[in-house]
């Protein structure tokens, strides 16, 4: 199956936990990457991982398998996931445990956290928990990196993630709008160390 029409069959099964229409596009994936060399001792951690779209591009960054570890819940998008990206570990998951699947992994620290979710989308007890699991990760000194649609940047949950990450962490880096997305999106930036 091509890839959007797999990310429609998912969007469809589950509309709120897949929270968007369309994978996201190059352009969003690689402003979602900027910057980042993930090696085994500051690994990239995917949540959401959906088709691969930002996985793709995260494929040709990583310099070997233990350097990168992906989290789906969505057992369908795994198996394509997996014939897709063989040498990527990916794990049939919930982000909201992501702390245990990482640790199970034996993978080394997660140098970034390249956040995919729909936080608009999910319950509101969800949120918080993956929230929970993030800091914790962050309490080992990592980096932060999710989009928020532009449509959906003042919805209560958008914002009570930003506020969430902004007590703790200060205010994001914020990206220009970008607009070769469906639907448009700001991509958001936080580390452990930046001065509050
Ligand atoms: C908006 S899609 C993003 C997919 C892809 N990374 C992209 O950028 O195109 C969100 C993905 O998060 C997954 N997801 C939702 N809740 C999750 C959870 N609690 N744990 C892991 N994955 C989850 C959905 O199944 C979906 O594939």
């Amino acid at each position: 199956m091509n890839e959007s029409i797999e990310f429609l069959h998912a969007f469809l099964k589950n509309p709120a936990k897949v929270g968007s229409i369309a994978p996201s596009s190059p352009d969003l994936a690689r402003k979602m990457l900027e910057g980042i060399k993930p090696s085994e001792d500051k690994i990239v951690l995917e949540l959401g991982v959906g088709t691969g779209a930002i996985t793709k591009f995260i494929e040709q960054i990583v310099p070997d398998d233990r350097s990168y570890l992906g989290i789906e819940l969505d057992g369908g998008l795994v198996k394509h996931l997996r014939r897709h990206y063989p040498d990527l570990r990916i794990v049939r998951g919930n982000a909201q445990e992501a702390v245990e699947i990482h640790r199970r992994s034996g993978l080394g620290k997660v140098g970034t956290i390249i956040c995919c979710l729909p936080f608009v989308s999910l319950p509101n007890e969800v949120g918080e928990k993956i929230l929970q699991q993030v800091a914790m990760f962050m309490d080992h000194g990592c980096t932060f990196r999710t989009f928020q649609y532009a449509h959906g940047y003042y919805f209560p949950s958008a914002i009570k993630l930003r506020e969430f990450m902004r007590d703790r962490y200060g205010r994001s880096k914020r990206s220009q709008l970008i607009v070769n997305n469906i639907p448009p999106a700001y991509v958001l930036t936080w580390r452990s160390d930046q001065p509050k």
